[in-house]
């Protein structure tokens, strides 16, 4: 690439225009999809580019400038809110010679000489949010949008925990907007991605994706299934600000009970600031969250004020990024694994690498279409980069040193685990083994699936444990279980080899063998969802599970409809929908699955669905909505006892609503009620009539 100093005006002229045009397209794929293609770095890079080509060329600034845009234009689906002050951005900073610029750049704006304090706060990679009080409650809530206008996401922000409905402290002010960041911390990203992944759905790049397509769901319901977390830095209109400085500011809204930063420190100095730079750098890895930087703030409003702005950024505050970190190594392989589904996932081996202290030997590579899309090939250099991403990421091949001996890459079209083809429907993103469960790789992963907690729930035989069982050849398929302590003892009468001692192997001994006997024995009997659930068909989730088990009452039934593939009922179930049907029907249409099935139940008693609803309740058959804090009652307690007692329970108040039980803090489900004329009861009045 060419010097800005080298550019002439017409190259210049072009090369804005590409960039106007590369960055409007990966603004809408990350603001709009939650799905960027474009790294941070590769995108910080093209906006620094045009930042200089425009200082060297002014007159060449376009109209459609992404320096003068802050986010993409909005998607329809969501209501508009306007923002009473626009929400900003902050210009970036890259080195520690920049920062002391700045540092020098407000002295000189001054005309001071003395130190001026500064606060330095952990960057947090999220998305911000505006959280609107009036009198003391939270009226309305929006994203941050093009920083004029935003989404509304009222009912998302409030299934966030930790974020007060109301505020009763004297000293908050009767209008308020505080502002922050929503994001989802590392560990729960990674237990949303596994769990996405085990049920065949999209997975997240990083845990920012992860927290943006979590909060803008049209479905609240949604967004409180997802743990997201946030945190409050700054505030919007306020009718009275008392406080003097952002530290104090920080102080008074922690007391108020919103969680703030504990990494907020307060800088007397430029060496301050550097230190604080340096610990967070150093913190970063550690910290459960993502952080892409550190945001530096002049303390005292009085300065802020005299600082102002310039077009869309403060003078007072800065974003000092981190490097991410890059590096090169060779790709040496591109392995797939395959999930209980039978999903496959693409993960790069790499020659392992130092990266920042840590081997590096792993990255992830997400599908078949990425690695197309890079034209990542075995053998190849790569560059990998671990940034505010907790997994390192292939982002791209040095083609200069690909050698002519490798080939592309062709992504398999059978299953690398036992053969079976592997196929793609239209609409997905992942390839699939058909193996079912004669693939190793799916049998071990729905193993597990079927002893896990919520499935047969069988105490001793843990992941870690099927593993082992299933290399061994001990437990190989579900009913295996059920014969294990039968299997025991003896020699294996049908081949020479000895048979099962597991009070001899390593890391057993008589008790514990005779423990996971007794807790197989415990589980021979299992209730109808439960049993629904372990037969791990795909889409089909323990809420699902017990809607089958509802409606069909017995395995038998159940089953019988499947293998006809009748799905009359199944479609009548509200909440379950063509393509799960179809999965059920397939799952039933395998062979090995039927037998399975069959084998078990030699075993296994399968409970009958008892059906507890009382369908004489008063509620019975009603559509009940529940809002605001509940005094007797927990909501899922409340939610529980209406549909056992035949009533349906939304989530949201429509024209199809019957009753709107109303506890305290209610907002505006009780409000569209009252307006669509719906009766509205009391915690009480609810209690009395269901009694
Ligand atoms: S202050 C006028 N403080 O960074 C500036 N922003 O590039 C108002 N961010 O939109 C923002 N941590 O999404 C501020 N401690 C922090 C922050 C922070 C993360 C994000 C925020 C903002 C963006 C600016």
């Amino acid at each position: 690439m060419k010097n800005v100093s080298d550019l002439t005006e017409i190259e210049a002229a072009q090369e804005l225009e590409y960039i106007a045009f590369e960055m409007a397209k990966a603004d809408i794929a990350y603001y709009q999809h939650d799905d960027p293609y474009l790294t941070d770095a590769a995108y910080d890079a093209l906006k620094l580019r045009n930042e200089q080509i425009e200082k060297r060329f002014p007159n060449l600034i376009r109209a459609d400038s992404p320096s003068k845009k802050v986010g993409a234009p909005l998607k329809s689906d969501f209501k508009k809110i306007t923002h009473k002050v626009p929400m900003l951005s902050l210009a970036d900073i890259f080195s520690l010679d920049e920062l002391k610029e700045f540092v020098a750049s407000v002295e000189r704006f001054l005309n001071t000489a003395d130190n001026i304090e500064f606060t330095s706060e952990p960057k947090m990679d999220g998305l911000s949010f505006n959280a609107r009080y009036e009198h003391g409650r939270l009226v309305s809530a929006a994203t941050r949008g093009d920083g004029k206008t935003g989404e509304d996401i009222t009912e998302n922000l409030k299934t966030i925990s930790g974020l007060p409905h109301t505020v009763q402290a004297p000293d908050f002010p009767d209008i308020i907007e505080l502002r922050g960041e929503v994001y989802m911390s590392k560990a729960d990203f990674f237990a949303l991605n596994e769990k996405n992944a085990a049920m065949g759905k999209k997975t997240f790049a990083n845990p920012r994706n992860a927290a943006a397509g979590s909060l803008r769901q049209l479905d609240a319901n949604i967004t409180k299934e997802r743990r997201l977390s946030l945190l409050v830095y700054t505030w919007g209109e306020v009718s009275n600000i008392f406080w003097k400085t952002q530290q104090e500011f920080l102080q008074k809204v922690q007391q108020w009970g919103f969680p703030v930063n504990p990494y907020n420190k307060l800088c007397r100095n430029a060496d301050d600031l550097i230190e604080s730079f340096k610990v967070l750098e150093q913190t970063r890895a550690d910290l459960p969250y993502d952080i892409d930087g550190i945001v530096y703030k002049v303390n005292s409003l009085a300065l802020q004020n005299r600082l102002g702005f310039l077009t869309r950024t403060p003078r007072w505050a800065v974003a000092h990024k981190f490097e991410a970190e890059k590096a090169m190594t060779k790709l040496l392989n591109i392995r797939i694994q395959v999930g209980r589904t039978g999903a496959l996932t693409p993960v790069a081996d790499l020659e392992p690498i130092n990266f920042g202290g840590v081997m590096v030997s792993h990255a992830t590579l997400h599908n078949e279409d990425e690695i197309k899309r890079k034209d990542i090939r075995i053998g190849d250099y790569v560059i990998i980069q671990r940034a505010g991403d907790v997994i390192p990421q292939v982002l791209g091949v040095v083609t200069q040193k690909r050698t002519p001996d490798i080939i592309p890459f062709e992504f398999p079209k059978t299953c690398p685990e036992c053969g079976a083809h592997a196929i793609r429907e239209e609409d997905e993103a992942v390839r699939r083994c058909t193996g079912g469960l004669s693939c190793p790789a799916q049998a071990v992963e729905r193993l597990k699936h079927f002893v896990s907690r919520e499935a047969f729930n069988i105490e001793g035989l843990g992941a870690k444990i099927i593993e082992d069982f299933f290399a061994e050849h001990i437990i190989c398929r579900p009913d295996d279980i059920f014969t294990l302590e039968e299997r025991n003892g003896g020699d294996d009468l049908f081949s020479n080899a000895q048979g099962i001692h597991l009070e001899t192997k390593e890391g057993w001994g008589p008790k514990s063998a005779q423990n996971l006997f007794a807790s197989i024995r415990e589980r021979k009997k299992i209730s109808l969802p439960r049993f629904i659930y372990a037969l791990g068909i795909r889409q089909v989730g323990t809420a699902t599970a017990l809607l089958i088990a509802k409606n069909y009452l017995n395995f038998t039934s159940f089953e019988n409809a499947m293998r006809q593939k009748d799905t009359s009922k199944l479609l009548s179930i509200d909440g379950i929908g063509e393509a799960m049907a179809k999965d059920i029907v397939e799952f039933f249409a395998e062979p090995h699955n039927l037998n399975i099935i069959s084998n078990l139940k030699r075993y296994i008693t399968i409970e009958d669905f008892e059906d507890t609803t009382d369908y004489h309740s008063k509620i019975a058959g009603k559509t009940v909505v529940f809002t605001g804090t509940l005094e007797t009652l927990t909501r899922s307690e409340a939610k529980a006892k209406a549909a056992s007692l035949g009533a349906k329970v939304a989530g949201s108040v429509s024209a199809h609503t019957d009753f709107v039980v109303v506890g305290s803090d209610a907002g505006s489900k009780a409000k569209k009620a009252q307006e669509l004329n719906i009766q509205m009861l009391t915690e009480q009045e609810f209690l009395d009539m269901i009694k």
